[in-house]
């Protein structure tokens, strides 16, 4: 599956820690150079230095998603560096304050839809020009199994993950012709800082009600996100993986 990834050019949102870092480290292990993007400098360089000390290939630069011209720089960058982009998975997110409905602040709501929409939105507008100089392309973008249902108290995350699941469909049916692919994974409850930090470091919680009986780790997410980026999945386009040990189909209540 992944030989087809070799000398690929591939452009990672979110990639300072979590389930982008794990991507970067595991498309580089299938022989891609890697265009790394995230805010936080010393992670962000961490992990590209990683990569180069094994032998491959991986620039960092400071991006934050929900600025335009940082995402077109990141993109300017695979051209610059390694000559043009062929992957891209935007993954970059923020889960924010949760809280119900009228007890948030409208800050909270402009922080999640900044970051979890429009920083797609920009990764698609910046990214897709690139694709097309090179022929095509795919694009994975980082839904959730919240992308497809409601949750008490996380009407805002819910929300932009849905409107990643749209516009990875609509957009996808644009591109189609262009032999550019965009997809989505919805993961579950995966072990990462997102999580630690949703439960106040008590991810055991999730034990009873994924039905797999356990939160997924980021390598068993990495496996879908490169099939997608593969010619394996040579004609998928404007579909969601879930990837939840079950909890797209449900949650366990009793
Ligand atoms: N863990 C889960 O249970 C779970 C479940 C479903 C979906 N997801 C999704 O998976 C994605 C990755 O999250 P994770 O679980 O791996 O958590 P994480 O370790 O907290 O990673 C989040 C990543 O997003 C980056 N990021 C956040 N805001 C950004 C911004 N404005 N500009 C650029 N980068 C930004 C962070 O980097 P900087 O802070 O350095 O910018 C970090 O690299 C997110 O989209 C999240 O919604 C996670």
């Amino acid at each position: 599956m992944t030989s087809t990834l070799k000398n690929k050019v591939v452009l990672i949102t979110g990639s300072s820690s979590g389930i982008g870092e794990a991507a970067a480290l595991a498309f580089a292990e299938a022989g891609a150079s890697l265009v790394l993007g995230a805010r936080r400098q010393d992670e962000g360089e961490a992990v590209a230095r990683r990569i180069r000390d094994t032998g491959g290939n991986a620039v960092f630069l400071k991006t934050d998603v929900t600025n335009p011209a940082q995402v077109q720089a990141l993109v300017d960058l695979a051209e610059s560096e390694f000559g043009g982009l062929d992957v891209a998975f935007n993954n970059a997110g923020t889960d924010g304050e949760s809280g119900m409905i009228t007890d948030i602040d409208d800050s909270a709501f402009d922080t999640i839809i900044n970051t979890n929409v429009r920083g797609v939105w920009n990764a698609l507008r910046a990214q897709i020009p690139a694709l097309r100089k090179r022929g095509g392309g795919s694009i994975i973008n980082t839904s959730s199994v919240l992308g497809s249902r409601g949750v008490a108290g996380m009407s805002t995350y819910v929300a932009s993950k849905f409107a990643i699941e749209g516009l990875t469909q609509s957009v996808a049916l644009e591109v189609a012709k262009e032999n550019i692919r965009i997809n989505a994974i919805a993961p579950g409850p995966i072990l990462t800082a997102m999580l630690e930090n949703a439960t106040g470091g008590n991810t055991d919680a999730f034990n009873s009600i994924v039905a797999m009986g356990r939160p997924g780790t980021t390598d068993e997410i990495t496996p879908a996100v490169l099939f997608l980026a593969s010619d394996q999945s040579s004609y998928v386009t404007g579909h969601s993986l879930p990837i939840g040990g079950g909890s797209k189909a449900g949650f366990v209540t009793s």
